[in-house]
């Protein structure tokens, strides 16, 4: 039944219509091309972030034993002895491209990071073994805080230039304020700072600083098509050392038209990026999980995929509890809406429309809460309809 889980909505006549059409044709609309995976790609996936958006439960999803060494799965499997979701050697920074290069140090540490079956083969064998391994194995890398890095799809594209990329999107306040949580709960960070003070000091150092403030106004003039013009804002506003702290992060890290236009400049390609939003991911996994294999592997979800899919809970941690300093005060919330709102909201369905009918991106959700506000919400989810 869910082989052709067909995304078309409407009602009534619509349905029938629809109906008839999602049993014509499979699915994919004409922007949602299915992409050949670059065999040699390293990795062949990324899940690029956001924090707290869900790339666990997805990364989890993705190489459970129970999928990928399922006998009836048509595609290479993940390596199984994967340590490490997040590898993190493409934000790291401070990097020299060149190191990225094939039999090149950094090169050689992403792929055992990777549990790439050449990761441990001496660097001259590498060639010979990339031509006889790269397509028994596929390769993913989870790391949550690529996007806002505005080095990573630079040393990307060292690396491989047709990775298939997944960006979550969650929304901006709840996504600082259950990092937060999740710093102070699983890490003990901050012991006698609440959300409300870091939340404080951001808004003020970005205020004071002559330097950033002037580059976040630069950015928010951007043109919102002006994806060349977004990109260079993120680049200089990453530039300043205010930039460089955990904290300051945590907050800034919800910039994502500014982040993402690096790697719309930079890296993304048609068919090979997937945008989904991560409120729709935890609400609709199964659905979710449809979109994610069409993209990935062009196909539609294995009896064992579907199963796990609708299995259990979306794996997050539940970070808000109870607790005054890792919920934010009504005056401080107000405060990061309205810088949100000025720097993400107001811009992010044109973004979104861009991506999606001008530079082939995939899309999963932003069609309800909390979105639905927000300017070209309707005529986002108008037009993504009319293309079935
Ligand atoms: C292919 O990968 C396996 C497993 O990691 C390795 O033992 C083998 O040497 C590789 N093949 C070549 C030609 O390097």
């Amino acid at each position: 039944m869910k082989r052709f889980q067909c995304s078309c909505r409407g009602a009534t006549i619509a349905t029938v219509i629809a109906a008839a059409l999602c049993l014509a044709l499979p699915v994919l609309s004409k922007e949602e091309e299915f992409m050949p995976n670059q065999p040699d790609a390293i990795p062949s996936f990324l899940i690029i972030g956001t924090a707290k958006g869900g790339t666990t439960d997805l990364f989890a999803q993705l190489t459970a034993g129970v999928v990928n060494l399922d006998p009836d799965r048509p595609d290479p499997p993940f390596p199984m002895n994967q340590k490490l979701k997040e590898a993190g050697v493409l934000s790291r920074g401070g990097v020299s491209a060149s190191e990225m290069l094939p039999q090149k140090p950094q090169y050689l540490e992403y792929l055992r990071l990777l549990s790439h079956p050449c990761g441990n083969v001496h660097r001259t064998l590498i060639p010979e073994c990339l031509a006889a391994n790269a397509t028994k194995q596929l390769t993913l890398d989870a790391t949550p805080t690529y996007y806002f890095s505005p080095v990573a799809p630079l040393y990307l594209r060292q690396l491989s230039t047709l990775s298939k990329i997944i960006m979550m999107i969650r929304e901006p306040v709840q996504r600082a304020e259950v990092l937060y949580s999740h710093y102070v709960l699983t890490g003990g960070r901050w012991p006698d700072r609440s959300i409300d003070d870091l939340a404080n000091d951001f808004l003020k150092a970005i205020n004071t600083d002559t330097g950033v403030a002037t580059a976040l106004q630069r950015a928010a003039d951007c043109s919102s098509g002006d994806v060349f013009c977004l990109a260079n804002s993120w680049r200089d506003i990453n530039g300043f050392t205010l930039m460089d702290t955990l904290e300051n992060k945590i907050f800034a890290g919800g910039l994502y038209n500014y982040a993402l236009a690096v790697w719309r400049y930079h890296y993304f390609r048609p068919g090979r990026l997937l945008v989904m939003d991560s409120h729709a991911y935890f609400d609709r996994r199964v659905d979710a999980m449809d979109k994610v294999i069409r993209f990935m592997y062009g196909r539609p979800m294995l009896p064992s995929e579907q199963t796990l899919a609708a299995t259990g809970g979306v794996w997050r941690k539940v970070g808000v509890r109870v607790v005054p300093k890792l919920i934010l005060s009504a005056p401080v919330r107000q405060q990061l809406s309205e810088f949100y709102e000025q720097h993400v909201m107001r811009g992010l369905f044109r973004m979104l429309s861009d991506m999606r009918d001008k530079e082939g991106a995939w899309m999963f959700g932003f069609n309800g809460e909390p979105w639905n506000e927000c300017p070209g919400f309707r005529e986002f989810n108008a037009a993504g309809k009319s293309k079935l």
